[in-house]
């Protein structure tokens, strides 16, 4: 037994998919210690938009150490700091003309989740929530009651109260009007469910299985929170820096959410840090009010300023609509035809291939398959049975194109050991 395995809480999930020790990374290849190169289409779970070890943003976080630079600063006022407002402000806000403050969270996604939740309550005096089915918004207790994943939610130990879930366009009836339905939800009076403070919502469920949130969808959703004073919060942790071409991903709808969460790849580097964006008049804090020992993370910061000045230099946005027209093609063309049960949905460089028409669990031997041929990626949705596909968004084509192929062969000898017909749903 390794000292994993003796020591590391059952807790652990990740590394029994992956189950080598990893000791290097570059770009979008992660190196064992036994000197087997893993092709990385899992990007950290979306924090690594941007490549491992990123050798601009690299130089700039070294940079920063060897000067002495705060490494940690609560929430002062740091020179780090200042420069990455005056970035986002400049490179991300001014040019969509967005208007937000922005808070710093404690370091991972779910805190921030935390705070624009807790935020919204104060505003509205409400303490109803509106999620979706299929959402995921972290593990904390306030996020976990907006997840909808019942093996994450049997896992809190105690009630996850004061959220209701809606249906969400996809991964539910086609044929349900989802808007229609909330609609009546805040407009009958004997409905049951009284109105929330907000909705929070994801333009695309990344863990819930890549189900994307249609364009009208979205503007219908704003004019609905508008209508009924309801606050719109847009969790863009996994599919916001650029996952999906634009820096935001609720820009393809052209809406402005009251308040934005990002964290994940927003550090370019990994590192931990997380954000709340909020409609100005809408920062009613006082002082202290929610804090938080690592609010702030300075070499984050320098990372997170590089991230965006490099991302803007090589004009990011339009070489993801390039790479993931390559992996709709590729999905379209070369895997679809595999078989009647499997079903694909994404865009930008987040992409899903559903397997569960199919009664076989090909899901889990599909990514084992790959990561036997030296790719890793993760599987998401009801059951598990999405394989996402999400490399870094600095991936070559080559790259693309190299573990592309292993998908398909890993697919393709899945589909081939069993009899198609034998296992389809009738
Ligand atoms: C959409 C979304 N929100 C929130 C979170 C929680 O972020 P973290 O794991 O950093 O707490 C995640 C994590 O995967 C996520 O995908």
């Amino acid at each position: 037994m390794n000292v994993f395995e003796t020591m590391e809480s059952n807790v652990r999930s990740y590394c029994r998919s992956f189950p080598d020790v990893f000791v290097k990374a570059k770009g979008s290849r992660i190196y064992a210690d036994s000197g087997r190169a893993f092709l990385d289409f899992f990007a950290g779970a979306g924090a690594l938009n941007y490549g491992h070890n990123n050798d601009f943003i690299k130089k700039k976080i070294v940079a920063y150490l060897e000067s002495d630079g705060m490494s940690h600063g609560l929430d002062m006022h740091t020179s780090a700091k200042e420069v990455f407002l005056n970035r986002f402000s400049e490179l991300i806000l001014k040019p969509r003309n967005l208007s937000y403050k922005v808070q710093f969270c404690g370091p991972t996604g779910t805190n921030a989740v935390e705070a624009a939740l807790k935020l919204a309550r104060r505003v509205k005096g409400r303490t109803g929530i509106f999620s979706f089915m299929g959402a995921f918004h972290g593990m904390s207790l306030g996020s976990l009651a907006a997840t909808s994943n019942l093996y994450h939610r049997g896992a809190a130990g105690t009630d996850l109260d004061r959220v209701h879930f809606m249906p969400f366009p996809q991964g539910f009836m086609k044929s349900f009007d989802t808007i229609q339905y909330l609609e009546e939800v805040l407009t009958d009076g004997h409905s049951g469910i009284e109105k929330p403070a907000a909705i929070i919502f994801e333009t695309l469920q990344a863990e819930g299985g890549i189900n994307e949130a249609p364009i009208e969808w979205m503007k219908q959703l704003r004019d609905l929170c508008n209508r009924h004073d309801i606050l719109l919060i847009c969790d863009e942790v996994q599919v916001g820096c650029g996952r999906t071409g634009p820096f935001f991903s609720f820009e393809r709808a052209d809406i402005v959410p009251d308040i934005v969460v990002l964290s994940k790849s927003i550090s370019g580097y990994g590192l931990p840090m997380s954000i709340v964006l909020m409609k100005p008049e809408l920062d009613i804090w006082n002082p202290g009010e929610h804090t938080g020992t690592f609010r702030g993370n300075q070499l984050a910061f320098v990372g997170a300023t590089a991230a965006l000045e490099y991302g803007d230099s090589i004009n990011l946005e339009a070489d993801v609509y390039r790479k993931g027209e390559f992996v709709r093609q590729f999905l379209t063309k070369e895997i679809v035809p595999i078989s009647q049960s499997i079903s694909i949905r994404g865009m930008g460089l987040i992409w899903g291939i559903d397997v569960s028409a199919s009664k076989h669990d090909f899901s889990k031997e599909i990514a084992a398959r790959c990561y036997e041929l030296g790719l890793i990626l993760e599987r998401v949705g009801r059951d598990d049975k999405v394989i996402k596909l999400m490399p870094p968004l600095t991936i070559s084509l080559e790259e693309l194109e190299e573990g592309c192929a292993i998908v398909k062969q890993a697919v393709q000898e899945c589909f081939e050991k069993y009899e198609a017909s034998e296992y389809l749903l009738a």
